[in-house]
Protein backbone atom coordinates (compact mmCIF):
# COMPACT_ATOMS: atom_id res chain seq x y z
CA UNK A 1 0.00 0.00 0.00
CA UNK A 2 2.73 2.54 0.88
CA UNK A 3 4.20 1.33 -2.84
CA UNK A 4 0.90 2.47 -4.29
CA UNK A 5 1.07 5.33 -2.40
CA UNK A 6 4.09 6.47 -3.23
CA UNK A 7 3.42 5.46 -6.56
CA UNK A 8 0.60 8.27 -7.36
CA UNK A 9 2.14 10.51 -5.47
CA UNK A 10 4.67 10.65 -8.01
CA UNK A 11 2.56 10.41 -11.05
CA UNK A 12 0.35 13.38 -9.69
CA UNK A 13 3.42 15.59 -9.21
CA UNK A 14 4.49 14.81 -12.67
CA UNK A 15 0.67 15.83 -14.21
CA UNK A 16 1.06 18.82 -12.24
CA UNK A 17 4.11 19.70 -13.66
CA UNK A 18 3.25 18.95 -17.38
CA UNK A 19 -0.25 21.19 -16.94
CA UNK A 20 0.09 23.71 -19.12
CA UNK A 21 -3.16 25.52 -18.33
CA UNK A 22 -5.87 26.22 -15.41
CA UNK A 23 -8.47 23.89 -16.71
CA UNK A 24 -6.15 21.43 -17.14
CA UNK A 25 -4.66 21.57 -13.58
CA UNK A 26 -8.05 21.34 -12.24
CA UNK A 27 -8.74 18.35 -14.11
CA UNK A 28 -5.91 16.81 -11.96
CA UNK A 29 -7.02 18.12 -8.87
CA UNK A 30 -10.47 16.50 -9.31
CA UNK A 31 -9.14 13.07 -10.89
CA UNK A 32 -6.46 12.84 -7.71
CA UNK A 33 -8.38 14.33 -4.99
CA UNK A 34 -11.76 13.83 -5.19
CA UNK A 35 -13.81 11.35 -3.51
CA UNK A 36 -13.54 9.00 -6.67
CA UNK A 37 -9.71 9.43 -6.95
CA UNK A 38 -7.04 6.64 -6.51
CA UNK A 39 -5.68 7.85 -3.05
CA UNK A 40 -9.34 7.61 -1.55
CA UNK A 41 -9.20 4.06 -3.23
CA UNK A 42 -6.30 2.92 -1.57
CA UNK A 43 -7.57 4.49 1.76
CA UNK A 44 -11.21 2.40 1.82
CA UNK A 45 -8.84 -0.82 1.83
CA UNK A 46 -7.12 0.18 5.08
CA UNK A 47 -10.00 -1.99 7.04
CA UNK A 48 -7.43 -4.78 5.71
CA UNK A 49 -4.27 -3.28 7.18
CA UNK A 50 -3.07 -4.43 10.91
CA UNK A 51 -3.84 -1.78 13.86
CA UNK A 52 0.16 -1.33 13.65
CA UNK A 53 0.19 0.10 10.03
CA UNK A 54 -3.50 1.97 10.23
CA UNK A 55 -1.93 4.83 11.25
CA UNK A 56 1.27 4.75 9.26
CA UNK A 57 -0.45 4.30 6.57
CA UNK A 58 -3.10 7.21 7.37
CA UNK A 59 -0.47 9.49 7.50
CA UNK A 60 1.59 9.19 5.09
CA UNK A 61 -1.65 9.42 3.11
CA UNK A 62 -2.56 12.92 4.53
CA UNK A 63 1.29 13.77 4.01
CA UNK A 64 1.01 12.64 0.48
CA UNK A 65 -2.59 15.09 -0.07
CA UNK A 66 -0.88 17.66 1.42
CA UNK A 67 2.04 17.75 -0.88
CA UNK A 68 -0.20 17.42 -3.46
CA UNK A 69 -2.56 20.14 -2.76
CA UNK A 70 0.84 22.66 -2.38
CA UNK A 71 2.30 21.65 -5.67
CA UNK A 72 -1.06 21.91 -7.25
CA UNK A 73 -1.63 25.83 -5.37
CA UNK A 74 1.88 26.65 -6.60
CA UNK A 75 1.17 25.50 -9.87
CA UNK A 76 -2.18 27.49 -10.12
CA UNK A 77 -0.38 30.47 -8.65
CA UNK A 78 2.30 30.35 -11.33
CA UNK A 79 0.31 29.69 -14.69
CA UNK A 80 -2.34 32.22 -13.40
CA UNK A 81 0.61 35.01 -13.39
CA UNK A 82 1.43 33.36 -16.45
CA UNK A 83 -2.10 34.51 -18.06
CA UNK A 84 -1.65 37.65 -17.19
CA UNK A 85 1.41 38.13 -18.86
CA UNK A 86 0.25 36.90 -21.74
CA UNK A 87 -3.05 38.95 -21.64
CA UNK A 88 0.09 42.03 -20.76
CA UNK A 89 2.22 41.12 -24.22
CA UNK A 90 -0.90 41.02 -26.31
CA UNK A 91 -2.43 44.28 -25.25
CA UNK A 92 0.44 46.58 -25.08
CA UNK A 93 0.33 49.75 -26.40
CA UNK A 94 2.99 51.30 -28.89
CA UNK A 95 2.79 54.30 -27.56
CA UNK A 96 5.47 55.98 -30.05
CA UNK A 97 3.04 54.97 -32.99
CA UNK A 98 1.47 58.90 -34.48
CA UNK A 99 -2.11 59.21 -33.41
CA UNK A 100 -5.13 59.19 -36.07
CA UNK A 101 -6.22 63.31 -37.08
CA UNK A 102 -9.75 63.72 -35.38
CA UNK A 103 -11.58 65.31 -37.82
CA UNK A 104 -13.58 68.48 -36.70
CA UNK A 105 -16.81 69.26 -37.95
CA UNK A 106 -18.28 72.91 -37.93
CA UNK A 107 -21.98 74.37 -37.39
CA UNK A 108 -23.69 74.22 -41.22
CA UNK A 109 -23.68 78.18 -42.33
CA UNK A 110 -27.82 78.50 -42.20
CA UNK A 111 -27.52 76.97 -38.57
CA UNK A 112 -25.11 79.52 -37.34
CA UNK A 113 -26.94 82.56 -38.97
CA UNK A 114 -30.53 81.00 -37.65
CA UNK A 115 -29.12 80.67 -34.31
CA UNK A 116 -28.07 84.43 -34.01
CA UNK A 117 -31.56 85.72 -35.67
CA UNK A 118 -32.68 83.44 -32.37
CA UNK A 119 -30.09 84.60 -29.85
CA UNK A 120 -30.83 87.91 -30.69
CA UNK A 121 -34.85 87.77 -30.25
CA UNK A 122 -34.25 85.26 -27.19
CA UNK A 123 -32.37 88.36 -25.91
CA UNK A 124 -35.55 90.66 -26.40
CA UNK A 125 -37.90 88.20 -24.85
CA UNK A 126 -39.18 86.38 -27.79
CA UNK A 127 -39.29 82.22 -27.44
CA UNK A 128 -39.00 80.38 -30.22
CA UNK A 129 -42.25 78.14 -31.55
CA UNK A 130 -42.20 75.61 -34.22
CA UNK A 131 -45.29 73.97 -35.94
CA UNK A 132 -45.45 71.05 -38.10
CA UNK A 133 -44.34 71.01 -42.11
CA UNK A 134 -47.01 68.83 -43.75
CA UNK A 135 -49.59 71.32 -42.74
CA UNK A 136 -53.46 71.89 -42.99
CA UNK A 137 -55.09 74.12 -45.60
CA UNK A 138 -56.97 75.80 -42.72
CA UNK A 139 -53.53 76.96 -41.13
CA UNK A 140 -51.28 77.98 -43.88
CA UNK A 141 -54.32 80.05 -45.80
CA UNK A 142 -57.48 80.28 -44.35
CA UNK A 143 -56.60 81.45 -40.85
CA UNK A 144 -54.43 83.70 -42.28
CA UNK A 145 -57.11 85.56 -44.53
CA UNK A 146 -56.46 83.82 -47.57
CA UNK A 147 -60.13 81.85 -48.30
CA UNK A 148 -60.02 78.96 -50.69
CA UNK A 149 -59.92 80.57 -54.22
CA UNK A 150 -58.25 83.65 -53.43
CA UNK A 151 -56.46 84.73 -55.74
CA UNK A 152 -53.09 85.66 -54.12
CA UNK A 153 -52.83 82.16 -53.01
CA UNK A 154 -51.08 82.32 -56.33
CA UNK A 155 -48.16 84.12 -54.70
CA UNK A 156 -46.68 80.73 -53.13
CA UNK A 157 -47.13 77.64 -55.26
CA UNK A 158 -47.52 74.82 -53.41
CA UNK A 159 -46.88 71.08 -52.73
CA UNK A 160 -50.77 69.21 -52.61
CA UNK A 161 -50.34 66.26 -50.61
CA UNK A 162 -54.46 66.04 -50.49
CA UNK A 163 -57.23 68.41 -50.89
CA UNK A 164 -56.22 69.65 -47.03
CA UNK A 165 -52.96 69.01 -46.67
CA UNK A 166 -50.13 70.75 -47.84
CA UNK A 167 -46.25 71.08 -47.26
CA UNK A 168 -46.35 74.44 -45.49
CA UNK A 169 -45.64 77.08 -48.05
CA UNK A 170 -43.92 80.06 -45.35
CA UNK A 171 -44.01 79.59 -41.56
CA UNK A 172 -46.88 82.31 -41.16
CA UNK A 173 -49.16 79.17 -39.83
CA UNK A 174 -47.40 79.19 -37.01
CA UNK A 175 -48.67 82.27 -36.43
CA UNK A 176 -52.20 81.53 -36.23
CA UNK A 177 -50.94 78.08 -33.92
CA UNK A 178 -49.55 80.05 -31.13
CA UNK A 179 -52.08 82.80 -31.25
CA UNK A 180 -54.31 80.08 -30.84
CA UNK A 181 -52.87 78.10 -27.78
CA UNK A 182 -52.26 81.67 -26.00
CA UNK A 183 -56.29 81.53 -25.88
CA UNK A 184 -57.21 85.26 -26.64
CA UNK A 185 -54.81 86.81 -24.11
CA UNK A 186 -51.72 88.55 -24.36
CA UNK A 187 -48.84 89.22 -24.86
CA UNK A 188 -47.18 86.57 -27.63
CA UNK A 189 -44.17 86.68 -28.35
CA UNK A 190 -42.18 84.40 -30.49
CA UNK A 191 -40.57 83.78 -33.29
CA UNK A 192 -40.28 80.71 -35.65
CA UNK A 193 -37.81 78.99 -37.90
CA UNK A 194 -38.07 76.31 -40.32
CA UNK A 195 -38.35 74.54 -43.63
CA UNK A 196 -40.73 75.61 -46.31
CA UNK A 197 -41.80 74.23 -49.61
CA UNK A 198 -42.70 75.85 -52.92
CA UNK A 199 -43.28 74.71 -56.32
CA UNK A 200 -40.24 77.09 -57.90
CA UNK A 201 -37.60 76.19 -60.04
CA UNK A 202 -34.01 75.69 -59.04
CA UNK A 203 -31.81 78.22 -59.35
CA UNK A 204 -29.19 80.67 -58.12
CA UNK A 205 -31.92 82.14 -56.17
CA UNK A 206 -34.55 79.91 -55.72
CA UNK A 207 -35.46 76.83 -53.79
CA UNK A 208 -38.50 74.12 -53.75
CA UNK A 209 -37.36 74.01 -49.66
CA UNK A 210 -35.94 76.93 -48.01
CA UNK A 211 -35.93 78.26 -44.46
CA UNK A 212 -37.72 80.85 -42.74
CA UNK A 213 -37.97 82.65 -39.74
CA UNK A 214 -41.24 83.95 -38.57
CA UNK A 215 -41.57 86.91 -36.06
CA UNK A 216 -45.24 87.53 -34.48
CA UNK A 217 -46.07 90.38 -31.57
CA UNK A 218 -49.40 90.09 -29.86
CA UNK A 219 -50.41 92.62 -27.30
CA UNK A 220 -52.45 95.53 -25.91
CA UNK A 221 -51.18 99.24 -28.08
CA UNK A 222 -48.77 97.52 -30.20
CA UNK A 223 -47.96 99.84 -32.83
CA UNK A 224 -46.35 99.98 -36.45
CA UNK A 225 -43.38 102.06 -34.78
CA UNK A 226 -43.02 99.14 -32.69
CA UNK A 227 -42.77 96.97 -35.79
CA UNK A 228 -40.30 99.39 -36.83
CA UNK A 229 -37.78 99.47 -33.85
CA UNK A 230 -37.90 95.78 -34.18
CA UNK A 231 -37.08 95.54 -37.38
CA UNK A 232 -34.31 98.34 -36.98
CA UNK A 233 -32.41 97.06 -33.84
CA UNK A 234 -32.26 93.18 -35.90
CA UNK A 235 -30.94 94.78 -38.82
CA UNK A 236 -28.06 96.76 -37.01
CA UNK A 237 -27.50 93.55 -35.08
CA UNK A 238 -27.34 91.01 -37.62
CA UNK A 239 -25.61 93.27 -40.95
CA UNK A 240 -23.80 95.75 -38.58
CA UNK A 241 -24.75 99.21 -37.01
CA UNK A 242 -23.78 101.07 -39.94
CA UNK A 243 -26.90 99.87 -42.13
CA UNK A 244 -30.33 101.71 -42.52
CA UNK A 245 -33.60 100.34 -43.25
CA UNK A 246 -36.20 101.48 -45.11
CA UNK A 247 -40.35 100.34 -45.09
CA UNK A 248 -41.90 100.35 -48.77
CA UNK A 249 -45.78 99.53 -48.88
CA UNK A 250 -46.65 96.42 -49.70
CA UNK A 251 -48.98 93.83 -49.54
CA UNK A 252 -49.67 90.49 -47.65
CA UNK A 253 -53.38 89.23 -47.30
CA UNK A 254 -52.55 88.71 -43.07
CA UNK A 255 -51.08 91.49 -42.40
CA UNK A 256 -52.37 95.52 -42.71
CA UNK A 257 -51.08 97.66 -43.33
CA UNK A 258 -47.96 95.38 -45.21
CA UNK A 259 -44.53 96.45 -45.84
CA UNK A 260 -41.08 95.26 -47.48
CA UNK A 261 -38.28 95.96 -45.50
CA UNK A 262 -34.52 96.50 -47.13
CA UNK A 263 -31.51 97.67 -46.03
CA UNK A 264 -28.92 99.87 -47.44
CA UNK A 265 -25.98 97.62 -49.87
CA UNK A 266 -23.08 97.50 -47.38
CA UNK A 267 -21.25 96.84 -51.03
CA UNK A 268 -21.57 100.48 -52.28
CA UNK A 269 -23.06 102.64 -49.16
CA UNK A 270 -25.97 103.50 -51.04
CA UNK A 271 -25.19 104.68 -54.30
CA UNK A 272 -25.85 102.10 -56.43
CA UNK A 273 -24.23 98.36 -57.42
CA UNK A 274 -24.51 95.24 -58.92
CA UNK A 275 -25.22 93.60 -55.81
CA UNK A 276 -28.26 96.12 -55.33
CA UNK A 277 -29.32 96.25 -58.65
CA UNK A 278 -28.33 100.25 -58.78
CA UNK A 279 -31.26 101.20 -56.08
CA UNK A 280 -28.94 101.25 -53.37
CA UNK A 281 -31.16 98.78 -51.38
CA UNK A 282 -31.40 95.63 -50.69
CA UNK A 283 -34.67 93.40 -49.85
CA UNK A 284 -34.54 91.44 -46.98
CA UNK A 285 -38.09 90.93 -45.44
CA UNK A 286 -41.84 91.27 -45.51
CA UNK A 287 -43.76 92.07 -42.58
CA UNK A 288 -46.84 94.19 -41.59
CA UNK A 289 -49.99 94.70 -38.81
CA UNK A 290 -51.72 91.36 -38.24
CA UNK A 291 -54.85 92.02 -40.17
CA UNK A 292 -58.05 91.71 -37.53
CA UNK A 293 -59.51 89.06 -39.45
CA UNK A 294 -56.49 86.70 -38.30
CA UNK A 295 -56.37 87.84 -34.84
CA UNK A 296 -60.09 87.78 -34.76
CA UNK A 297 -59.97 84.10 -36.53
CA UNK A 298 -57.42 82.41 -33.81
CA UNK A 299 -59.24 83.81 -31.17
CA UNK A 300 -58.07 87.74 -30.34
CA UNK A 301 -60.20 90.34 -29.43
CA UNK A 302 -59.18 92.84 -32.34
CA UNK A 303 -60.90 95.74 -30.49
CA UNK A 304 -58.70 95.28 -27.66
CA UNK A 305 -55.46 93.39 -28.99
CA UNK A 306 -52.82 94.60 -32.04
CA UNK A 307 -49.74 92.99 -33.05
CA UNK A 308 -47.02 93.04 -35.68
CA UNK A 309 -45.47 89.96 -37.68
CA UNK A 310 -42.90 89.46 -39.88
CA UNK A 311 -40.99 86.78 -42.06
CA UNK A 312 -37.71 86.38 -43.46
CA UNK A 313 -35.35 83.96 -45.59
CA UNK A 314 -32.28 83.01 -43.63
CA UNK A 315 -30.44 81.79 -46.89
CA UNK A 316 -30.78 85.67 -48.08
CA UNK A 317 -29.75 87.08 -44.68
CA UNK A 318 -27.00 84.69 -45.00
CA UNK A 319 -26.18 85.27 -49.01
CA UNK A 320 -25.67 89.01 -48.02
CA UNK A 321 -23.61 88.57 -44.73
CA UNK A 322 -21.05 86.16 -46.03
CA UNK A 323 -21.34 87.31 -50.00
CA UNK A 324 -22.50 83.92 -50.96
CA UNK A 325 -23.47 84.30 -54.77
CA UNK A 326 -25.69 81.19 -55.12
CA UNK A 327 -28.47 79.05 -52.46
CA UNK A 328 -27.46 75.77 -54.01
CA UNK A 329 -24.21 76.01 -52.07
CA UNK A 330 -26.25 76.00 -48.94
CA UNK A 331 -27.58 72.32 -50.04
CA UNK A 332 -25.11 70.46 -52.21
CA UNK A 333 -23.01 70.60 -49.04
CA UNK A 334 -19.45 70.91 -50.78
CA UNK A 335 -17.36 70.69 -47.74
CA UNK A 336 -14.94 72.92 -49.24
CA UNK A 337 -17.69 75.33 -49.15
CA UNK A 338 -18.71 74.43 -45.53
CA UNK A 339 -15.13 74.62 -43.81
CA UNK A 340 -14.90 78.46 -44.40
CA UNK A 341 -17.71 78.93 -42.25
CA UNK A 342 -15.49 76.65 -39.74
CA UNK A 343 -14.92 78.90 -36.16
CA UNK A 344 -10.92 77.23 -36.52
CA UNK A 345 -8.85 76.04 -39.82
CA UNK A 346 -9.94 72.46 -40.38
N1 LIG B 1 -45.27 84.73 -45.03
C1 LIG B 1 -44.76 85.76 -45.88
C2 LIG B 1 -44.02 85.08 -47.03
O1 LIG B 1 -43.72 83.95 -46.97
C3 LIG B 1 -43.83 86.67 -45.14
C4 LIG B 1 -44.52 87.47 -44.10
C5 LIG B 1 -44.59 87.02 -42.82
C6 LIG B 1 -45.10 88.69 -44.41
C7 LIG B 1 -45.22 87.74 -41.84
C8 LIG B 1 -45.72 89.44 -43.45
C9 LIG B 1 -45.78 88.96 -42.17
O2 LIG B 1 -43.73 85.71 -48.02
Amino acid sequence: MKERLHELKEEVLEKISKATDLKHLNDVRVAYLGKKGPITEVLRGMGKLSPEERPIIGSLANEIRAKISEKLDAKKAELEELAVQKKLEEESIDITLPGRPVTLGCDHPLTKTIREIEDLFIGLGYEVAEGPEVETDYYNFEALNLPKNHPARDMQDSFYITEELLLRTHTSPVQARTMEKAKGRGPVKVICPGRVYRRDNDDATHSHQFMQIEGLVVDENIRMSDLKGTLNIFAKKIFGEDREIRLRPSFFPFTEPSVEMDISCKMCGGKGCNVCKGTGWIEILGAGMVHPNVLRMSGFDPEKYSGFAFGMGPERIAMLKYGIDDIRHFYTNDVRFLKQFAPVDL
